[in-house]
């Protein structure tokens, strides 16, 4: 017997890197998701096969040894291993494992695959041992493989994985979990530029430096568009909330942290007819996101398409990490 643990990714809609100093964060998980189907094996081995990726390897303990593709690629695969080996260890069970990865979330764009895939993978192989772990173990143990991608990372994207629905994260406060029903439309436009988080956030802390009362108060602002933006999504205020989002990314763009692309795409889409668009995540590359009414959709995903970019539409994930038999 094999198990499908499935998790889903996150977009930010408000308050990227404002959350690293002040305010709130507001993350929703999205519609798409990370699946990772484990199986016991009679050795000690840990084998891992990407599918989206096209490699494959085993893990004996921190060892990496390549089956498909180099061997640095087993750098990409660390997580897994670790966040594996660490529900294994949690629960006593001692056993190799089989471990194949799917996954609908582009990486490295700031959609949290790389959370999603430990989230699953966690739950795929503590369903498998009959573990009993509950979602918070879940949640913590993923955090394991998420240190290895991001060193000390807010915890927001497994746990938003682990749980779905809205969270309202503040630093020193920690998490809220928001309860909304529905789910407005939006379009995420993926620029396909890889990014590093760690060197946008060096980027927005080096001109704080050199601006510190300018680039504090940016922050501010930016805290209290993510305030107000969070209550008019749970008011339903699209209006309100598109203008919130287009006011957030003139703010991220005067930290310095958009792109000409993500430019491009939210412009593009604004003048589509969205509600409003912003950068999501740490910028630089990655993706944008816009809110556009249904009759809308279809020409914001056609002017993101012009401009080069892959749209994807997305509704927010009430359902975090599920499991089921498989085979
Ligand atoms: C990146 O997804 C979000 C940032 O705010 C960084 C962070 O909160 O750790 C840019």
């Amino acid at each position: 017997m094999a198990i499908e643990g499935s998790a889903p990714g996150k977009v930010i809609l408000f308050g990227e890197h404002s959350v690293v100093y002040r305010g709130p964060a507001v993350v929703l998980a999205i519609d798409k998701w990370s699946r990772v189907v484990a199986d016991r094996r009679r050795d000690k081995k840990i084998f891992i096969d990407s599918e989206n990726l096209g490699f494959s390897g085993y893990f004996l303990g921190d060892a990496y040894h390549p089956v498909r593709g180099e061997e640095w690629r087993g750098k990409g695969l660390a997580a897994i291993n670790v966040s594996a080996r660490k529900t294994l260890e949690s629960v006593g069970v001692k056993s190799g494992l089989n471990l194949v990865i799917r996954s609908d979330i582009p990486s490295a764009v700031g959609l949290g695959s790389s959370a999603a895939i430990c989230v699953a993978t966690v739950a795929a192989v503590e369903a498998l041992v009959e573990g009993g772990l509950s979602r918070d173990d879940i949640c913590s143990l993923a955090y394991e493989g998420e240190k290895i991608v991001h060193g000390t990372p807010s915890g927001v994207d497994n746990n938003i994985s682990t749980f779905g629905g809205i969270i309202k994260y503040e630093k020193g406060l920690g998490f809220e979990r928001i309860k909304l029903d529905d789910s407005p439309p939006f379009i995420i436009g993926n620029t396909g530029r890889k990014r590093s988080t760690k060197k946008m956030v060096e980027n927005v802390a080096a001109l704080r430096e050199r601006n510190t009362v300018i680039v504090d108060r940016i922050i501010d602002a930016l805290g209290d568009v993510s305030g107000e933006g969070l209550s008019c999504l749970t008011k339903g205020d699209l209006r309100g909330m598109g203008e919130l989002m287009n006011i957030s990314h003139g703010l991220l763009t005067s930290l310095g942290v958009s792109s000409p692309q993500l430019d491009l795409l939210v412009y593009a889409a604004r003048y589509e007819g969205a509600l409003g668009a912003k950068l999501t995540g740490a910028g630089g590359g990655g993706c944008m996101i816009a809110l556009a009414e249904d009759q809308d959709l279809k020409r914001v995903e056609e002017a993101i398409l012009r401009e080069r970019g892959d749209p994807i539409r997305i509704k927010i994930s009430h359902e975090g990490v599920k499991t089921r038999k498989v085979g």
